[in-house]
This record gives structure tokens, sequence and C-alpha cells, in this order.
């Protein structure tokens, strides 16, 4: 079980595409929290294994290389940052050969384990509005505010296919829903949202009423 933590979390859980990053990031700036993309870290590692020729699927070389690269997480504009031995990979992470690796980087325990860690030291910071995949059930299982924002695989592939982006959202959805350590699954306690039919606006509107009826303070928003 995670720590208490002294600023709240919002978690925004969810398959590829489902538009939880969208509606996240709205969210944050609405709220003045922290937007953490959790996707972006296990991207960021994934782009490291491979500019260093590590294979992806080789737990222990990329264990040895985690142990031996400085992650460094921090906030910039209100949005997560990580930084790889001082360097940014944000310019890479959404390369074709990132997300056809980044799901098997995402089943090894070890590398779940630090970004997990990670994950937590932001909420001891910063209120955080947090998108992922295990961020209810694994991160924080302890937060009240959970939700789960889902989409039907035609939408959400239209909307990756409208962003101009080579992804096989089908694929990784598979392999991040049947890894064994903390797989996305649906929190017990979240509040499952369809955005198939919603705008952006509509969905951060859905989770607003919720907040406000489990009590969060959102002044006047
Ligand atoms: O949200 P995204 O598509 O950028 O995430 C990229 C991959 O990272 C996703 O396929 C699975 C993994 N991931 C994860 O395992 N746990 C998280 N909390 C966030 C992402």
């Amino acid at each position: 079980m995670a720590k208490e933590h002294p600023h709240i979390v919002i978690a925004i859980d969810g398959p590829a595409a489902s538009g939880k990053s969208s509606v996240a990031r709205v969210l944050a700036r609405k709220l003045h929290y922290v937007y953490v993309n959790t996707g972006a870290m296990y991207r960021a590692v994934t782009w490291l294994a491979i500019e260093k020729g590590v294979p992806p699927v080789d737990a222990v070389r990329v264990q040895q290389l985690l142990h031996y690269t400085e992650v460094t997480c921090g906030v910039r504009d209100g949005e997560s940052t990580i930084l790889l031995d001082g360097v940014d990979p944000a310019d890479h992470l959404v390369s074709e050969a990132v997300n056809s690796n980044v799901s098997a980087i995402a089943t090894l325990p070890d590398v779940r384990r630090l970004l997990t860690q990670k994950q937590r030291a932001f909420a001891f910071d910063y209120d955080v509005v947090m998108e992922g995949r295990d961020i209810g059930s694994a991160v924080f299982p302890e937060t009240r505010y959970k939700f789960y924002v889902d989409a039907s695989p035609e939408v959400r592939a239209q909307r990756r296919a409208r962003q101009g982006l080579q992804d096989s959202i089908a694929a990784r959805d598979k392999v991040d829903s049947s890894r064994r350590t903390s797989p996305l699954t649906i929190a017990e306690d979240a509040h499952v949202i369809d955005s198939s039919n919603l705008t952006v606006e509509g969905v951060v509107g859905e989770i607003f009423g919720r907040l406000k009826q489990k009590g969060l303070p959102l002044g006047e928003l």
C-alpha cells in the first residue's frame, strides 16, 4: 500500500487513445494542479533503451541501464518532465519505435517499481492530475478521486490516425491488460466514462460533477 501523501491526487486511467491525456491536461489546468503524464515516463525509458541498444525485452540489461542512469523528474509550466542523465527525450516519445516497444518495457517489474516511486513523489509536493494505466489501482489506490476514461476501439483508432501517428493500439492494449505487474484494469471504486461520443470539455464536465459530489473544493470553477 502506498504511503499517505499530503496532496490531492486525481487519477485518470484508461487504454491507449481513449482521450485521457487531453482530459487530464485540461482538468489540471483548470484546477491549477500539476499534470503528470506517466505514459511519457515509460516512453522515456523505452527511448533510452533503444538509444543505448538495449533490447526492451531484456529485463536484466534494462535494469542495469537504469541503475547507471540518473532519472530526474520535475515540473515545468504545470506539467511533469523527465530527464535521463540530464537529457530531455520529449521530442522522441511518440516515434514508431517507442510506440512499438513501450508495452514491453512497461511489463518489467523493476521499471515499474522505479517509476511508481517517482510518480508517488510528485504528490509530496503538488496536487496532481495523474494519467496512466495503474494510477487508481496501484500507484495511488488510496485516493478518493479515480476515473477510468474509455472509448470504443473504432473511435480510439480514428483518434490516433487523426494525430498522424503510427501506433498499433490494439496490440499495446493487449499487452498492457495482460501483464502480471499492475496491468491496465478498472479500479473497483473508479468512475468509468465512455468518451466515444463526448468532447474533451464534456468529459471534463462529467469529472467536475463527480469531484463536486465527492466534496472536493472546486472554488468558482
Ligand atoms: O499513455 P501512453 O499511451 O503514452 O502510455 C504508453 C505505454 O506506457 C502504455 O502502452 C503502457 C505504459 N504505461 C503503463 O504501463 N503504466 C502507466 N501508468 C502509464 C503507461
